[in-house]
């Protein structure tokens, strides 16, 4: 079992939509008894809320359900239990490792890393824009599947 775990800043905006659109690419590919997927926030700010409307309508116009998620802060035994962190922007990597300290069995990366042109996922909190945001998400999650088909061999 592949065990995965996207993290943001607040687990509303980008994470699930990552969480939400790596699932359908792995159902898509009949993959689902492979991997555990999730996702988490560095912050407690929005612990408890529901995935943010922006999210959630640009799932929905792709068919894609995010229903019954709330958001959750990462933990220092996540790290143990999954095995590829993933943040969605480089500022996440200092929030991550405040949590689980230091990465000694090299799971954290970020999410555009695994793509042929690596940088944040484009962040919609201020621009209301996530349109942006989506096509980051989907070139970095059809990469990192991509990525791990070939490292596992599925
Ligand atoms: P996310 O978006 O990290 O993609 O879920 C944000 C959520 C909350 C805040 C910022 C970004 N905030 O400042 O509370």
């Amino acid at each position: 079992m592949i065990k995965i775990m996207f993290v943001c800043l607040g687990n509303i905006c980008r994470s699930p939509m990552a969480e939400f659109v790596f699932k359908d690419l792995v159902q898509k590919e009949k993959l689902e008894s492979k991997f555990i997927i999730n996702s988490a926030a560095t912050s407690n700010e929005e612990r408890g809320n529901p995935v943010h409307p922006g999210t959630q309508k640009k799932l929905q116009q792709h068919g894609i359900s995010s229903a019954g998620k709330t958001a959750i802060q990462l933990t220092k035994d996540d790290y143990e239990n999954y095995d590829y962190i993933i943040a969605m922007e480089k500022a996440n990597l200092w929030g991550i490792r405040c949590i689980v300290g230091n990465d000694d069995k090299h799971k954290v990366s970020r999410l555009l890393d695994f793509s042929n042109n690596p940088r944040d996922i484009a962040d919609p909190w201020y621009t209301g824009n996530f349109d942006q945001t989506y096509i980051d998400i989907y070139e970095g999650c059809t990469s990192l599947l991509m990525y791990l088909k070939q490292h596992y061999n599925l």
